[in-house]
Order: structure tokens, then C-alpha cells, then sequence
């Protein structure tokens, strides 16, 4: 049985051009011309491009006394939903426990998973055993390795545990990873805030201004450069933490950033609304900043010194926000996005000229399969590559609701904005999993992707460190007897 994709637009990171799309099984078998296939999906008027990869999700999260209300059953059907194929989560290691361990946990959380789905590994401690477990997490096929700089007494790591980690990652051809706001800074301004009285959720905001974020950014880098490892930051939410990106990048170091969906779209004012649950729903780490830092990540993506939209998906329910109730700092920190990401984003940047669909494609998909190390596999419409399409109908419109939304918790926080541009069919390795409003895939279809180590830039950075790195100069005329 094969599957010709018929009379549509091909769009990728690289170029736009008429063609068909023959699937044969879960591959793509061709690209071009006049193509025929056991049955034809007519693609007319809609773009084909490759289904979006969604780099930061968190599903059914321990995390602030609770766990995150989407698991990977609603989660990736609200990801299919809005033409993403896969998603990468965060294994959180407990206090003391072992990694491959911890691993145990996710692959069975994510044996509900309706798309293809990786793992990053969190290190959440330090010692023999997280060291020694590294290189096994690795030869399971997961190359990318999470540090929380914020979350004290929690996630959180502290330098010198980074910069063992960091220079682990190194000797295995991993890439780390990092949340970065300066936790201990956090946690003062929270005592600080709550002890005044401002415990609302503007006090969340409050607790995080931009300067703890760019501070954490610009400290990431520099003990990656001392380690000799690429950096991914994720959640990059203003233009301190951006231009310590950038920067680093100029001077030719290995750093990637990632915006979400929601810090590209909504706004600190979020946080000032007076309706106690409306602020709290948008309680999230970094928290949405003002305009300024928008234009500035939407210039980045630009530019070209930011690479990835992601959405960090973490959904709390109403009831579990309202842990928080009277004391900020116990608002579980999350938000959705998954369903939204693409059309949001094609809505507000490619309809609005800020990225050109192209652009549109390689921050969605083809970016992070290249730096995640699975690309062509993902993240292409290439010969060979698994058929993860989706068939785009940029016409397309709904105001987005949480009434008719798959994620399972009863709100929405792009609730209300009107997108243009919509995933009408997803395929999900050559299967049918999504289709007008409708989820096929079911639940347990998704396949675990393997990621080795040692992707292009780990391999141009150690080479070149390697070449740089410090020698002793063999010398003559040392003075004797000293
Ligand atoms: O507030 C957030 N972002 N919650 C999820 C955990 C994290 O920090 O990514
Ligand atoms: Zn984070
Ligand atoms: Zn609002
Ligand atoms: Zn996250």
C-alpha cells in the first residue's frame, strides 16, 4: 500500500516548490512530478511540509507537589492535533535516584504516546552514579542532558555540578541543556516578595525579572565554553537572555535558543489582570515579559540567532493552580501550547511577514532535528525520511477554545486569539493520525526515537578545542638550580 500526496505545495526549510509526495509504508519514497500512488490525498490549495517536532514538553510532571494534568495520551493528541509528530520530554531523575533508572519510568509513562517521542535526560544531583550512568543514558539513544539552574531546593544545580556535567557531556558527545535563571537570586526575591505581602501571581513575575535570566544565560555559556561542549538554552524569554545568545554566537561558540510559542505572543500584563485565576493559569518559568523582548525574540528567529519554537507544554488544572492561593511561589509553574504552537505561530509570524514559511518550517522542525541529531530521519520531505507530513490549509481558520481543545485541562491561554492557518491532515510515520478536528493515531502508536551522540557541532567544537587547547612549550635555557 502506498500513499501518493497529490498537487499541493512542498515547503521546507530550504525551498517551495510543486510536487507530489509518495509514501511507502512509514518512509517517503519520492519527491516531484506526476507521482502515483495506491491512494491519493489531494493536497490542492494546501502546503505540505514536514510535521512540526516540539522539542520541551513535560507529561504527567512530578513537579511542585503534584504532577502536570496531560500525560502522554492527551498531550500528543493535542500535539497531532496541531500538526506536531513528535515531542521530546524531560526524565527527572529524583533526589539520589539512578538515571537509568528514572529511564524506566518515562518509557512506560510513554508507552501512551500517540506521536514518535524522545527524551532529554534531566540531572537533577551529582555523583559516581549519575556520572558513571551518563554514557548508558547515551547508548539508549538519548544524546541531550537537562540542567535546572532555578528550582532551589528542588531541580536545581550549582556550578561546579554543571561544569562536571557540562565537561561529561563532552567526553561523550552529548549536548547539555539548561533552564536558566539564577535560582538562588529567585528564591531570595520570592522571601522577599512574600514577606512584603505580594503573594499574587504578579509576584511570580516580580520574583523573575529578565536580568536573573540573561545573568544564568551568559554563566551557561561560559562554563560550556570551559567544558568544550555546544549549549541549548531552553526557554529563552527576553533579550538579555537573547543577546548573551547572540553574542556568544558571534564570537563562534556552539549556543542555541529556544522561545516558546507563549514568551513570542503574550504578555507580562497577564500576570496584572485582576481575576486571581486568569494570572494564575499563566504562572510559568521565565514568566511572559513585555513587547520589547518579543520583537526581540521575533528578531532572533529572524536572524538566525535563535533556532527553535517550542511550547515547554505542562498543563495544571484550575484546582491544581489553586495550590497557590495566598503564597505565589506554590502556583505550579506551567502552561499548555502544544495544539496552538504552529498555528500561532504561522498566524502571528508567517501572515504578519515577521518569517517567511520557509523560516516557518526550520523553527518548527528542520532546526531541532539537526541539532537534536535526527535529521534527515525528522524534520524533512526528503526520500528516506520518515513520512511525518502535514497537510497545511493556510486559509483555515477557528478562535482557539478550550472547548473544543484536547489537552485535559479546562482552559486555554491563547484562549479567544483568531488563527489563520491550519493543520488539516497530520501523518505520523506514514500512517493517517490526524484529520480534520479528528485524532487517528491511538494511543500507544508512538515509537521512541533513537538520537546518537556525537552530532556535527559536538564533533566541530572538540575538534576545534582539541586544536586550541592549551600546550606546554617544550623550552631550552632553563636556568639550573632553580
Ligand atoms: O514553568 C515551567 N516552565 N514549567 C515547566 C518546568 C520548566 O521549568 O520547564
Ligand atoms: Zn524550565
Ligand atoms: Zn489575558
Ligand atoms: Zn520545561
Amino acid at each position: 500500500m502506498t500513499i501518493v500526496i497529490k498537487n499541493g505545495t512542498v515547503v521546507t526549510a530550504d525551498r517551495t516548490w510543486k510536487a507530489d509526495v509518495l509514501i511507502d509504508g512509514d518512509k517517503i519514497v519520492d519527491v516531484g512530478p506526476d507521482l502515483d500512488g495506491d491512494e491519493v490525498i489531494d493536497a490542492s490549495g494546501a502546503y505540505v511540509m514536514p510535521g512540526g517536532i516540539d522539542p520541551h514538553t513535560h507529561m504527567e510532571m512530578p513537579f511542585m507537589g503534584t504532577f502536570s494534568a496531560d500525560d502522554f495520551d492527551s498531550g500528543t493528541a493535542a500535539a497531532l492535533a496541531g500538526g506536531t509528530t513528535m515531542t521530546v520530554d524531560f526524565c527527572l531523575p529524583g533526589p539520589g535516584q539512578g538515571l537509568i533508572d528514572a529511564l524506566q519510568t518515562w518509557y512506560q509513562k510513554a508507552g501512551k504516546a500517540r506521536t514518535d517521542y524522545s527524551f532529554h535526560m534531566a540531572i537533577t544531583w551529582w555523583g559516581e552514579q549519575v556520572f558513571d550512568e551518563m554514557p548508558k543514558v547515551v547508548s539508549q539513544g538519548i544524546n541531550t542532558f537537562k540542567h535546572f539552574m532555578a528550582y532551589k531546593g528542588a531541580l536545581m544545580v550549582n556550578d561546579d555540578e554543571m561544569f562536571a556535567s557540562f565537561s561529561r557531556c563532552a567526553e561523550i558527545g552529548a549536548m547539555p541543556l539548561v533552564h536558566a535563571e539564577n535560582g538562588d537570586v529567585v528564591a531570595f526575591l520570592q522571601q522577599k516578595l512574600m514577606a512584603e505581602g505580594n503573594n499574587g501571581p504578579e509576584g511570580h513575575a516580580y520574583s523573575r525579572p529578565p536580568e536573573v535570566e540573561g545573568e544564568a544565560v551568559n554563566r551557561a555559556i561560559m562554563i560550556a565554553d570551559q567544558a568544550g561542549v555546544p549549549l541549548y538554552v531552553v526557554h529563552t524569554s527576553c533579550e538579555q537572555a537573547h543577546e548573551a545568545i547572540r553574542r556568544a554566537r558571534q564570537k563562534g561558540m556552539r549556543v542555541f535558543g529556544e522561545p516558546l510559542i507563549q514568551h513570542l505572543t503574550l504578555d507580562e500584563s497577564e500576570y496584572f489582570n485582576p481575576d486571581w485565576q486568569h494570572a494564575a493559569r499563566r504562572v510559568m518559568s521565565p514568566p511572559f515579559r513585555n513587547k520589547m523582548h518579543q520583537d526581540s525574540l521575533w528578531a532572533g528567529l529572524a536572524a538566525g540567532s535563535l533556532q527553535v519554537v517550542a511550547t515547554d507544554h505542562c498543563a495544571f488544572s484550575d484546582e491544581q493552580k489553586r495550590m497557590g492561593v495566598g503564597d505565589f511561589t506554590k502556583i505550579p509553574n506551567g502552561t499548555g501550547g502544544l495544539e496552538d504552537r504552529l498555528p500561532v505561530l504561522w498566524t502571528r509570524g508567517v501572515r504578519t511577514g515577521r518569517l517567511t514559511m520557509n523560516e516557518f518550517v526550520a523553527v518548527t522542525s528542520t532546526n531541532i532535528a539537526k541539532i537534536l541529531n535526527i535529521y534527515p530521519k525528522k524534520g524533512a520531505i526528503l526520500p528516506g525520511a520518515d513520512a511525518d507530513i502535514i497537510i497545511w490549509d493556510p486559509a483555515a481558520t477557528k478562535t482557539i477554545s478550550a472547548k473544543t481543545q484536547k489537552s485535559a485541562i479546562e482552559y486555554n491561554v491563547f484562549e479567544g486569539i483568531e488563527v489563520t492557518g491550519l493543520p488539516v491532515m497530520s501523518f505520523s510515520r506514514g500512517r493517517l493520525a490526524y484529520k480534520e478536528g479528528d485524532v487517528r493515531a491511538d494511543t500507544g502508536d508512538g515509537r521512541f526515537v533513537e538520537r546518537p551522540a556525537n552530532a556535527p557541532v559536538n564533533t566541530a567544537l572538540s575538534t576545534w578545542k582539541e586544536l586550541t587547547a592549551p600546550r606546554k612549550v617544550e623550552r631550552s635555557g632553563i636556568p639550573a638550580g632553580v
